[in-house]
């Protein structure tokens, strides 16, 4: 597909957004890389949204560290290999999508234009890869539109309510279930506090300029301490496991000890990630993590990972380290933010693009070719 015809497919969905109208090609295809999209969105959106959404806990010592430490992993690519043709074709848990790339469950999408779960869903079929949602499949479902989704949840407090959950993802057609375990209790994260930013946006999106503030719902600086579900334990596995025929994808395993306690009580998948610096400052970037869970389960179950893919190359470096598929958070907002639907198609399509290059020129002409000789760390 040349530039023309990728923008015109790009188009096709683009009409409908109130926010972006009808980016122009240029607008769309301005930006080179994710984090020119990160530019972009930034002039676009109200700071309040762009803070909550690029920030992290505290110090942000976490979300650095999930950057830096890609430039410390190098790779030492093959030669001589025929990479005329390149398949980053995957498939996890059944699942199949053209490149290794899903999409991390957000929960605010709001903040950047109404109904954003529903638009960055059909930005996900039309990019042939998995979304992880709570809440925005709906509408997709309405429209019998083939979204490939797991469902997120950070949990239920009894047996009765998460078993009821499970059944009702089971018939709505969820094709796994992702339990984010990081998030035992709201995090400090300064930005928002800074900018009397209030939990209750996420619902309403941010005040227009000059319309006054609505009454205070959950300002993020008594938000601190706030449970959401600090007496999970593993006995949730079961529940939701004895309810629903769905893998369960355990969200935030960082340490080889849970890793492998997650595959014991039925886990079908880890997901190794620290929420993208948002929840406990100082934690292990998550590419350094990677490495620790993936000789704990020796192959038992998929590990995924995210946190500060930006490249093709990036992901790379996580396959090369044991990651079967890597997920993005930030970036596909990043393209809601600057251009709407098509900006979000754009920039899983540069992850995919970037990937394919970065494989063909480490002398890999297929996923199950990359292993750890790929990588030294620095
Ligand atoms: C704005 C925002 C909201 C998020 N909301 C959730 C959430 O509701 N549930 C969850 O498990 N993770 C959430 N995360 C974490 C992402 O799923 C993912 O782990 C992280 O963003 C990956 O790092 P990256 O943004 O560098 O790609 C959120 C991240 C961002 C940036």
């Amino acid at each position: 597909m040349n530039r023309r015809e990728a923008f015109r497919l790009l188009m096709g969905f683009a009409a409908g957004s109130p926010l972006f109208g009808q980016p122009s090609e240029d607008d769309v295809m301005g930006p080179v890389n994710v984090h020119e999209f990160e530019a972009v969105a930034k002039q676009k959106l109200h700071k309040l949204a762009y803070d909550f959404i690029a920030g992290g806990v505290e110090d942000e010592l976490t979300l650095r560290a999930n950057r830096e430490a890609y430039a410390r992993w190098y790779l030492v690519p093959r030669v001589m290999v025929d990479v005329s043709k390149v398949d980053t074709s995957a498939e996890i848990l059944g699942v199949k999508m053209k490149a290794p790339v899903i999409i991390a469950p957000t929960g605010g999408k709001n903040l950047v234009l109404p109904n954003a779960d529903s638009v960055v869903g059909r930005a996900a079929v039309a990019s042939d890869t998995v979304i992880c949602t709570g809440t925005g499949v709906e509408k997709l479902l309405e429209e019998s539109q083939p979204v490939k989704w797991w469902t997120n949840t950070t949990g239920h407090r009894s047996k009765s309510a998460a078993a009821g959950y499970a059944r009702r993802m089971e018939d709505q057609g969820a094709k796994g279930i992702v339990v984010t375990v990081d998030n035992q209790y709201q995090s400090n994260r300064d930005r928002n506090n800074r900018n009397r930013f209030d939990y209750g946006y996420m619902g309403t999106g941010v005040p227009k300029p000059g319309e006054p503030p609505p009454p205070p719902r959950n300002p993020a600086r008594a938000a601190m301490w706030q449970p959401h579900t600090p007496d999970m334990t593993w006995d949730y596995v079961d529940w939701l496991r004895g309810a629903a025929n769905l893998p369960v994808i355990l969200k935030g395993i960082l340490s080889p000890e849970d890793a492998q306690m997650a595959v014991q009580r039925g886990a079908s998948a880890v997901v190794v990630s620290n929420h993208g610096g948002r929840q406990l400052d100082g934690v292990i970037a998550t590419l350094d993590a990677v490495p620790g869970v993936v000789d704990a389960l020796g192959g038992k179950v998929p590990v995924l990972m995210d946190g500060g893919i930006r490249r093709g190359s990036d992901i790379l470096k996580a396959l090369a380290l044991g990651a079967q598929a890597i997920l993005v958070g930030r970036p596909p907002l990043w393209g809601l933010g600057a251009f709407g639907q098509p900006g979000v198609e754009r920039v899983l399509w540069m992850l995919g693009a970037e990937l394919k290059l970065a494989m063909a020129l480490a002398g890999k002409p297929d996923l199950k070719s990359i292993d750890r000789k790929l990588v030294r760390h620095a």
